[in-house]
């Protein structure tokens, strides 16, 4: 649109997108490892490789039947890892007391049920408000972050701002399965509702976060959305690690984020009204 000179409308560059972190989840080294017992392949090794190569956070999920990262993996992390941790985990007096002993830098509360492959959907905080309340702000007191994994569903938006979190991470599984399917109508509407659940969820003062079935075909969009400030991606870089090695595998989905980003830093200008 034309600036035609009159001070109540101009076009404005928008401010520039805050940089977006790259959080490797690394649970997956760890179900490798498990297959055989024993100690290899090590998921600190993996850690430590994804840090050199471009990684900002380490991520790992300490479910309640220990299927891949273990309690020992947990202590491991912390004592030697340099960048943030952040542990993903369910909403359980157990894995309350092992935050708390350890204080990661950040939690993210999941959804768990014993049967599923992964986690499936969100947690519903709507309806689970007065037992994430203080579950919540004890985890804060000890100087937690606190994330809450959601669907980018306004209802549950509105209730994790209730809730006094830190930050919502978006499920991003039915987008990613759209676009698996080669699905546009359904992978459009994801892309909407993960747009304008940022929008809600940072306007109500939430870091957002975002996760779950990224690869390289599908982050750029969810990449580019500024509000988002942090990813968490593991199982398409420890797969492609196989072929290509976990450095290089990062170091391309850092750079595939970063582009995108860089797009949007380059393209997005918006019109803004001013009455100064
Ligand atoms: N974020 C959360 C909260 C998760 O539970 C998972 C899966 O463990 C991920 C991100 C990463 O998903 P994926 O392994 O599909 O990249």
């Amino acid at each position: 649109m034309r600036d035609d000179g009159d001070p109540k409308m101009s076009v404005r560059p928008r401010p520039p997108a805050p940089p977006i972190r790259l959080g490797i989840n690394i649970d997956h080294v760890a179900t490798l490892r498990n297959a055989r017992g024993g100690r290899h392949p090590d998921p600190l090794r993996a850690a430590a490789l994804a840090v050199e190569a471009g990684a900002d956070n380490i991520t790992a999920h300490l479910r309640e039947d220990r299927r891949h990262i273990g309690d020992d993996d947990i202590e491991r992390l912390m004592a030697s890892l340099r960048v943030p941790f952040n542990m993903e985990m369910a909403v359980t007096p157990e894995m309350l007391a092992i935050a708390l002993a350890h204080r990661p830098h950040g939690v993210c509360l999941v959804p768990e049920r014993r049967q599923e492959l992964t986690t499936e959907g969100g947690l519903d905080v709507v309806d689970h408000v007065a037992e994430l309340a203080p579950f919540i702000a004890e985890l804060r007191r000890a100087g937690i972050q606190v994330a809450l994994f959601i669907d980018p569903d306004p209802a549950q938006i509105r209730a994790s701002a209730e809730v006094k979190t830190d930050a919502v991470e978006f499920h991003t599984g039915t987008y990613c399965e759209a676009a698996l399917q080669g699905d546009p109508p359904t992978v459009a509407r994801e892309l909407t509702r993960l747009v304008e659940g940022a929008r809600a969820a940072a306007s109500a003062a939430l870091e957002v976060h975002a996760g779950h079935g990224l690869n390289l075909d599908n982050v750029g969009p969810v990449a580019a959305i500024p509000e988002i400030v942090e990813l968490n991606i593991g199982h398409f870089l420890v797969g492609e690690a196989l072929f290509i090695g976990l450095g290089p595998s990062v170091a391309r989905m850092r750079a595939t984020m970063d582009a995108a980003r860089q797009g949007l830093r380059h393209s997005d200008t918006e019109m803004s009204v001013s009455g100064a």
